[in-house]
């Protein structure tokens, strides 16, 4: 018998996520943002999933590419930083990956690469220019983008097509006029270019694509919305469609009864204020459950909210379960997915499902179904 902690991924929840991203949105291209190896699903495993469902794949870096396309993964890919030195725009021509262009250093390489000819893929290199909309982390200036779309087109070695995206950085408030903002920034930016030239606009992640219908235009870029987890804190009729990929669940390995004013855990910081039963369960900060949870933090055992009492260890947390009688050992406990949004976990431990879910070790086993 193995350790009972596991983080169940349901594929079928995945799949229905990415076809309601795809609903959402008729007349778009998906990328599918599966980063962070797949924010902690398993990229191959996740890439594989969708690969009938999506045009392309959204990734950080080359060693994320590299590991789908060494998987046999044949689809597009793109890297959203762009290359971090000249061999990786080499390898993104002759791999098939795109780049997006963020700052200017990085343009200047690519227009390099093709005027001293280094590219010896026969396809031409297909590039993102990304404009900084007023979110200040990458990007060029939204009146750079025009200038920058005609000198890499003139290159030769780029694909005609360049997509224009930006990033949004409050899509997740829906009563936040930033986004629209920000759109109205990449218009004027763009000026007549935009209708000119017809220019693919790329701009939604999931929040922006789930909330703002304007923002949904030739490639939309969803991410966490794949995996389940709602981008939104207040209720939404597309958001509360999604179904959770991951669960993750455990058991209960120790039960006991302790006396009214005994004490549970590191630091000895929670006293029972009336007898109580604890069980404890085989799941810690090891695992990727947050040691931030407070007590009072619910887990789902019989399908019942139970409370954490007493702080988080590294593979062991302690739950107060005197109101379930027939409780055992063995019986199964979910920290998060079906039952239990992982926003909440996220909520009760100050953090967003984005890190939960991204920062889950490679100790938790990823059990996929169907397999
Ligand atoms: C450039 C870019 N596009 C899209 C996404 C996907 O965002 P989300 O997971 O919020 O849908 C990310 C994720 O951080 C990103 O950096």
């Amino acid at each position: 018998m193995s350790r009972p902690t596991k983080a169940l991924i349901n594929l079928e929840a995945l799949r229905h996520n990415c076809r309601l991203a795809n609903e959402l949105s008729p007349q778009s291209q998906t990328m599918a943002v599966i980063k962070a190896n797949a924010y902690g699903h398993g990229a191959v495993q996740v890439a594989r999933a969708l690969e009938d469902l999506v045009p392309a794949f959204g990734v950080a870096c080359m060693e994320e590419a590299l590991e789908l396309r060494d998987a046999g993964i044949e689809t597009p890919i793109h890297l959203l930083e762009g290359a971090f030195s000249d061999d990786e725009i080499r390898i993104a021509a002759e791999k098939n990956f795109s780049l997006a262009i963020v700052n200017h250093e990085q343009k200047k390489a690519i227009l390099n690469a093709c005027s001293n000819k280094q590219l010896t893929s026969n396809n031409p290199l297909r590039v993102w220019l990304c404009a900084d909309t007023g979110m200040h982390r990458l990007g060029l200036q939204p009146d750079e983008i025009l200038s920058s779309y005609n000198e890499l087109i003139a290159s030769n070695g780029v694909a005609n097509e360049i997509v224009i995206a930006t990033h949004f950085a409050c899509a997740d408030d829906l009563e936040n006029d930033f986004t629209s903002d920000q759109l109205r920034r990449l218009n004027l930016g763009l000026g007549k270019a935009k209708s000119l030239l017809n220019l693919p606009l790329s701009l939604a992640n999931s929040a922006a694509l789930l909330g703002w219908p304007e923002t949904r235009a030739a490639w939309n870029r969803p991410g966490i919305l794949l995996f389940g987890s709602s981008p939104f804190t207040v209720p939404h009729p597309e958001a509360d469609r999604l179904l959770p990929v991951m669960t993750l669940k455990s058991a209960v390995i120790a039960l006991r009864d302790i006396p009214v004013g005994d004490t549970v855990g590191y630091t000895a910081g929670w006293r029972a204020k009336q007898p109580t039963r604890i069980a404890t369960v085989a799941v810690g900060y090891g695992d990727g459950y947050p040691l931030q949870a407070p007590s009072g933090t619910p887990v789902l055992i019989h399908g019942q909210r139970c409370p954490i009492v007493g702080r988080v260890s590294m593979d062991m947390i302690t739950i107060d379960v005197t109101g379930l009688p027939n409780i055992s050992m063995g019986d199964e406990v979910i920290l998060w997915g079906e039952g239990l949004s992982v926003n909440e976990i996220a909520g009760c431990a100050g953090t967003i499902s984005y890190e939960l879910l991204t920062r889950m070790p490679r100790r938790t086993p990823r059990v996929y179904s169907p397999s």
